[in-house]
């Protein structure tokens, strides 16, 4: 595959002072799932193959990690502009665009991403997404009114924001004080700097206030559309020879289960239970046991390729929950850590739970494992 033309660097690394949430702002819930990862749905629904870089607080590296999918992350700095500088360092070679985006614009719709990318390569030049101000807008100095600014002149401008990757460095190599935007900085350099049409919800969760408006647009959106659950079941027996992966991270320490491919039972099950709901099949139709291509393929690669054929036909997962079934391994001590791995997987909430059969059946004589899950669907 040719590497790709354009990155897109996601600023995450703030702490959220005005959202006052004891998590940095990008880790928090809207409804029920991370502004990041809300925001690298965004990001990853757009039509150009993009290289991702996460940039996170460097306390938070774990979590984004676990967030990001195969996006790269990196240390963000005190300001904005040095989380961005951050980023940039980590662009690939081929890169030849490169757009900076919020992540507290969780909401941004993926075509802004494409709008954005055309409008640079057409000028060269920089590209900021713009919206008219609504209000009047008022000079005021200690109180007084000193003037009306015209609005007619005015844009709210929002991210992404996109530049031709060279002309970008060299400002940022150059930059001597710190700007509001990656604009003004770009600008600052001598370039030019267009705008597009922006989208509304493009805006920035900054307050409280903010997060509930983003959490009412989100169930607006899910009224409207059709709901399905669906139910997904997988079994694979131990094998001493083998290295445990259950739940899409690695058990050291741990008696692996056999299969074709890596065994894991949680994420098969998981991806049975989003193909049911969809309608679209099951991991053996869709994927073929005897395909020499997942001999051994991870859980990981399945889930992806799921949501991929399921984002094909316009499904978004809703949530999903599983249950493993069996004697070893002990999930409670890691579940925390499944749970944000599956869910930066998915890009929604899963919720991981375990039992054991009391002693019967195969589970309860530690033949092997078992695992149930079930998934919501929106569309
Ligand atoms: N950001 C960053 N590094 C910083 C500061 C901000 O990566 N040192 C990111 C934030 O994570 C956010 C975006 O820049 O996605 C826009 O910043 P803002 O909305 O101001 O977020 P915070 O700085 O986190 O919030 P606050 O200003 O309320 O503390
Ligand atoms: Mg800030």
């Amino acid at each position: 595959m040719q590497s790709p033309s354009v990155a897109v660097i996601v600023v995450a690394a703030g702490s959220g002072t005005r959202l006052g949430h004891e998590r940095p702002k990008a880790m928090v819930d809207v409804a029920g799932v991370p502004v990041l990862v809300r925001a690298l749905r965004g990001v990853r629904g757009s039509a150009e193959p993009a290289q991702v870089i996460v940039v996170a607080g460097a306390d938070w590296l774990d979590q984004a990690v676990a967030l990001s999918g195969d996006a790269a992350v990196v240390a963000g700095g005190r300001t904005r502009q040095a989380s961005v500088a951050a980023g940039l360092a980590a662009v690939d070679p081929g890169v030849e665009v490169v757009l900076v985006h919020d992540a507290a614009r969780a909401l941004t719709p993926a075509s802004l991403f494409d709008a954005v990318i055309a409008r640079v390569r057409a000028t060269g030049g920089g590209v900021v997404p713009g919206v008219p101000v609504a209000d009047t807008i008022k000079r005021v100095e200690s109180g007084d009114v000193t003037g009306t600014v015209d609005r007619s002149e005015l844009s709210a401008v929002q991210t992404p924001q996109g530049f031709p990757r060279e002309a970008l460095v060299a400002a940022y190599a150059s930059a001597a004080e710190d700007h509001t935007d990656d604009a003004a900085l770009f600008a600052a350099a001598g370039h030019p700097v267009t705008v597009v049409d922006g989208d509304p919800l493009a805006f920035k969760i900054t307050t409280p206030w903010d997060l509930r408006r983003a959490e009412a647009l989100l169930a607006a959106r899910g009224a409207g559309g059709v709901q399905r659950i669906g139910i997904g079941v997988d079994v694979h027996a131990y094998d001493a020879d083998s290295p445990l992966w259950l739940g899409a991270v690695h058990w050291p320490d741990e008696i692996g289960l056999a299969g074709h491919s890596d065994g894991d039972a949680i994420s098969h099950a998981i991806c049975d239970a989003l193909l049911s709901a969809s309608g679209l099949g099951d991991m053996g139709s869709r994927f073929g046991t005897s395909d020499p291509r997942y001999a051994g393929a991870s859980g990981e690669l399945f889930l992806r390729e799921t949501i991929e054929i399921l984002s094909g036909e316009g499904w978004s997962v809703g949530n999903v929950a599983v249950q493993v079934i069996g004697q070893r391994p002990r999930i409670g001590p890691r579940r925390a850590e499944i749970e944000a791995r599956l869910s930066g997987i998915l890009g929604a909430p899963v919720s991981v739970s375990a039992t054991t059969s009391d002693g019967l059946g195969f589970t309860g004589r530690a033949e092997g494992v078992a695992a149930i899950a079930t998934a919501l669907l929106t569309r």
